[in-house]
């Protein structure tokens, strides 16, 4: 795989969320790619998974869809590189900042290392902007990894509560 594979962001509908869940539980923790299950503490490190958390990835997905007829305040993408599913990117208002709008971003360990995450980063920007944001904000839990991936991408990094936070005024 190269940094230079076509990377397209697609709707998780029922059968690309099935599939989604597969590569998360195969090749991620779900610390890594939801927030936590009904019930469970925020700061709860969560590298396992159960039939809790499954039915949670699947209500977060189903969630953030795109409505017509109601707006919803994070929506959600499978990530597809190479004609597969390779992970997620999400896109989210950030409370009590109308200007700004968050980023997320996971992929399954076969794909980490390739520069999705920069292919990625060229969509989110564009896309925050038709949302007529001013800054884009990533905040993620504190390893090398995240902090190379975003710094590389052209974001302030600074260590946040346990985590880091990443900004990038947007052009
Ligand atoms: C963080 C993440 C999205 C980066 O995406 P990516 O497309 O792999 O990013 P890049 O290819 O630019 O690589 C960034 C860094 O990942 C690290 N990396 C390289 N290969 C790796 C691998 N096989 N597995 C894990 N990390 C790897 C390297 O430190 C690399 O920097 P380097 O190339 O200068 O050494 C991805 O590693 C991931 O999904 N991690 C788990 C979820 C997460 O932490 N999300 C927070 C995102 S802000």
């Amino acid at each position: 795989m190269t940094s230079q594979m076509m990377v397209d962001l697609v709707p998780v509908g029922e059968d690309v969320l099935e599939d989604l869940l597969a590569l998360a539980v195969a090749e991620a923790q779900p610390g890594e790619v939801m927030p936590p299950a009904p019930g469970e503490p925020a700061g709860e490190a969560r590298t396992t998974w159960t039939e809790l958390r499954e039915a949670a990835f699947r209500e977060y997905h189903r969630r953030c869809r795109l409505s017509v007829t109601a707006p919803v305040p994070e929506v959600t993408w499978a990530v597809m590189a190479g004609g597969r599913i390779v992970g997620a990117a999400r896109l989210a208002l950030v409370d009590g900042d109308p200007d700004a709008r968050e980023v997320g971003l996971w992929l399954g360990e076969t794909y980490r290392g390739h520069g999705i995450a920069g292919e990625v980063a060229y969509w989110a920007v564009a896309a925050a902007q038709t949302m007529e944001a001013r800054r884009l904000v990533a905040r993620t839990v504190a390893s090398p990894a995240a902090r190379r991936s975003l710094e590389r991408i052209g974001f302030e990094v600074v260590e946040h509560d346990d985590g880091l936070l990443g900004s990038i005024t947007l052009p």
